[in-house]
C-alpha cells in the first residue's frame, strides 16, 4: 500500500482505505473502489490531500479482481467504433465486438458483485453509449438468474447493447433534450425501436430473436407500449427483460435533467409497473436477485447520516431495514428520511 498526493491519482489504482467527508465523517468512497476520473474530481472537490491506494505489484488479487473493469473497458472501446460507424451509416461488423463481449459475459457471470462493480464504472460522454452497455450487462445477469443458456444470455446481451441503436438516426436535439418532449418529438423518439431493428436486420450473423427483442423493448404487457402496441404473449422474453433493465437503468443513472434515483426508490417504481406494464414473474426475479445484493451495504441517509441494510422484507424488496448508530430504521412504516443513495 501506498500514501499518495491526490494530485498523483490516476484512473485504474484502487484505493486501500475509505475517503470520508471531512464535513461529516460519512464514507464517501469507500475501500476498494477502482477510481476513474469522475471519483478522482469528487476526492479532489473534499479538500482531500492524501489517499491511500494498493501497490498494483503487490497487491494481485486486486488486480485480479479488475478483470472485470478491463474487460468492460476493451468491449466499451470497440463498441464507441461500432456506434461511430453507425452513425456514419456503416454496416454493424458483429465480429468487431464478438470475442470482447464473451469475455465480458464471462466476468459478469462469475463475479456475484457485478452490481457494485458496474457502481464504480468510468463511463462516457454519451447517455445512449453508457445506457446501452449497462443495460446489456443488467440483461447478461437477468438471463443468468432465468438459467438461459450460454446462448441466450449472449443473445439477450446482445439485445441490450443494440436495442437503442436507433436512437443514432434521430435529431441530437430531440435524444439529448432538457426536459419533457412535445408530443410531436415524442412521435419521432418512438420511432427508435424501428430503427433499431433495420440497422441491425442488415447485420451478418445476428439472430432473429435478437432483431425481435430489440423491435419491442418498449412494448408493454398491457399494450400501452410501442411501436406496435403488443400486448402479453405476443412479446418476446427478451424484449420483457430488455424493458426491465431499461427502466431500473434509466432511473438509477446519472442524466442531464435529472438526477439519479435510489435504486431503491427504482425498485419502487419497478414493482408498481409488474402490475399490468412490465412482466411480473420477471420482474420478481429482478428485484429480489437485486434486494439479496443490497442487504450489507452502507447507504447515505436523507438527514445525512450513514447507515446498513440489515433487511429486506421477502414480501416486499423495495422495503428496507436500516441501522443507524444504535437506531433501527423499518422503511415498511412510513419515515420522515429516505434512503438517498448507496455509499458501498
Ligand atoms: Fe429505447
Amino acid at each position: 500500500m501506498t500514501k499518495i498526493s491526490i494530485n498523483h491519482l490516476k484512473p485504474g489504482m484502487v484505493l486501500a482505505d475509505n475517503i470520508g467527508s471531512l464535513r461529516s465523517g460519512a464514507i464517501l468512497v469507500s475501500k476498494g473502489t477502482v477510481l476513474n476520473k469522475k471519483i478522482i474530481k469528487k476526492i479532489y472537490n473534499q479538500g482531500i490531500k492524501y489517499v491511500v491506494v494498493y501497490d498494483v505489484d503487490s497487491d494481485s488479487k486486486e488486480v485480479l479482481e479488475n478483470n472485470f473493469v478491463i474487460r468492460y473497458e476493451i468491449l466499451s472501446d470497440k463498441l464507441e467504433n461500432v456506434f461511430k460507424n453507425i452513425k456514419l451509416g456503416k454496416k454493424i461488423i458483429l465480429t468487431e465486438i464478438s470475442e470482447e463481449l464473451d469475455d465480458l459475459i464471462v466476468e459478469i457471470i462469475q463475479n456475484n458483485n457485478i452490481l457494485g462493480r458496474m457502481r464504480q464504472l468510468e463511463e462516457k460522454d454519451d447517455y445512449t453509449f453508457n445506457h446501452s452497455l449497462n443495460v446489456a450487462m443488467l440483461a447478461t445477469m437477468v438471463g443468468k438468474w432465468l438459467n438461459y443458456s450460454d446462448k441466450h444470455i449472449k443473445q439477450l446481451a446482445l439485445t441490450g447493447l443494440f436495442h437503442d441503436i436507433g436512437k443514432l438516426k434521430i435529431p441530437n436535439n430531440i435524444v439529448n433534450k432538457l426536459g419533457e418532449l412535445t408530443e410531436s418529438e415524442f412521435e419521432i423518439m418512438k420511432k427508435h425501436p424501428i430503427y433499431s431493428y433495420n440497422i441491425l436486420s442488415e447485420t451478418v450473423g445476428i439472430s432473429k430473436n435478437v432483431l425481435i427483442g430489440v423491435l419491442q423493448h418498449h412494448e408493454r404487457e398491457d399494450g400501452s407500449g410501442y411501436p406496435q402496441g403488443i400486448s402479453g404473449d405476443k412479446i418476446h422474453e427478451y424484449a420483457k427483460v430488455i424493458a426491465i433493465c431499461d427502466v431500473y437503468d434509466a432511473l438509477t443513472s446519472d442524466r442531464k435533467y435529472k438526477n439519479k434515483s435510489s435504486p431503491f426508490y427504482a425498485a419502487e417504481i419497478l414493482e408498481g409497473q409488474s402490475f399490468g406494464v412490465l412482466n411480473p414473474k420477471i420482474t420478481r426475479v429482478f428485484l429480489d436477485k437485486v434486494a439479496s445484493f443490497y442487504v450489507g451495504c452502507k447507504v447515505l441517509l436523507s438527514n445525512d447520516e450513514e447507515g446498513e441494510v440489515i433487511y429486506i422484507h421477502p414480501q416486499s424488496p423495495t422495503k428496507t431495514i436500516v441501522k443507524t448508530g444504535d437506531k433501527y430504521i423499518n422503511f415498511l412504516e412510513p419515515q420522515d428520511v429516505f434512503i438517498i443513495d448507496i455509499i458501498k
